[in-house]
């Protein structure tokens, strides 16, 4: 059941969802313990921060009926029901899309600002929990600005779809903390750089852009302290421990490989649900999309040692092995500024 749409000017109070998860809270005493890396990704980040307000150019008049995407990657792009669509009729349902993709990265936001605090409380390293807290202001700023684009530019959000819904629970709710680190730093946010990396590249409206660029910046950072924590970690675990976190790997990538099919949009306008999402499955341009976001991923798994055969095997049926071998050059320089950076 799809909870009725969020409008701005809605008179509703905040609607809480509380979730039961047990945490390990951890202090640490070795504040002269220093894992040099994580203390330069700590320090990169704090030099990275960024004002909205200062930065943004929220005065931008944003025109919805531009398109942000290529037509060929729309869902229903091919179809006889897109062929019989009034030119009206395509413009309000693009709209539609637009609004339901940001606000999956609003909610997909949220649950990362959650999951960093999360980290803060139970990594065990002083590092990490100092690159942490870096990470809880980064999330914070970007659930604001992308609730702020969607409530003044677009003028209304669509609620969490359920499997990015159970994903975001998924993560939250386990107590070990690698996890979350693998569920949001690797596979959350390297989903989320490859799809902000195709906005940033497509659209030419100023303040998505300039948003979605600073967002990655950001992001990157994120994702490089996923791999630099987990890197050697699993390297003297047992091997079904690690055979638990490929499973949870793979759980979280059929999650996102063939879920997000638009089924709010279908419901809210009017169009046959079951055909539309049967459609967006088969789009040859939605496949291509959704493998593509596998693309900074794979890579990241393969990195902190979680791509044995036997996930290859399973990555190679869900399509995304080919990206094993990926680089992504503003990931690598991030790596190697805070790797070759002696001290902070
Ligand atoms: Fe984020
Ligand atoms: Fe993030």
């Amino acid at each position: 059941m799809v909870e009725p749409q969020t409008t701005v000017g809605d008179v509703k109070g905040p609607s809480l969802d509380t979730l039961e998860a047990i945490l390990d809270i951890n202090y640490t005493w070795g504040y002269e313990e220093t894992r040099q890396q994580l203390r330069n990704l700590y320090t990169k980040a704090r030099r990275g921060q960024w004002i909205p307000e200062d930065i943004l150019p929220w005065e931008t008049e944003v025109d919805l009926a531009k398109p942000n995407a290529p037509e060929h990657i729309l869902p229903l792009y091919g179809s006889s029901i897109y062929a019989n669509m009034a030119e009206e009729k395509r413009r309000e349902i693009n709209i539609e899309i637009f609004s339901w993709t940001l606000s999956q990265f609003l909610h997909g936001e949220q649950g990362a600002l959650l999951a960093a605090a999360q980290l803060v409380n139970s990594v065990p390293e002083l590092d990490s929990k100092l690159y942490g807290s870096t990470q809880v202001v980064d999330e914070a700023r970007h659930v604001d600005v992308y609730n702020r684009y969607l409530q003044d530019k677009i003028g209304f959000l669509y609620p969490v779809n359920p499997h990015l819904k159970s994903l975001l629970d998924l993560i939250l709710k386990d107590s070990r903390w690698d996890l979350k680190f693998l569920g949001m730093q690797i596979m959350v946010e390297g989903l989320a750089l490859s799809a902000f990396g195709m906005i940033r590249n497509y659209t030419t409206e100023p303040l998505l852009h300039k948003l979605t660029q600073y967002v990655m910046q950001d992001e990157a950072r994120h994702v490089a302290f996923g791999v630099l924590s987990l890197r050697d970690y699993y390297d003297s675990m047992s091997e079904k421990e690690v055979r638990e976190r490929e499973d949870f790997v793979y759980e979280a990538a059929v999650l996102m490989r063939d879920r997000f099919l638009y089924q709010e949009v279908w419901e809210k306008t009017g169009l046959p649900m079951k055909e539309c999402m049967e459609i967006s499955l088969n789009n040859t341009g939605q496949i291509m999309f959704r493998q593509l976001l596998f693309s900074k991923i794979v890579p990241a798994i393969k990195k902190v040692g979680l791509l044995s055969n036997r996930q290859r095997e399973r990555f190679h049926k869900l399509n995304i092995l080919q990206y094993e071998h990926w680089t992504d050059p503003e990931q690598e320089a991030i790596f190697a500024e805070v790797i070759a950076s002696p001290v902070a």
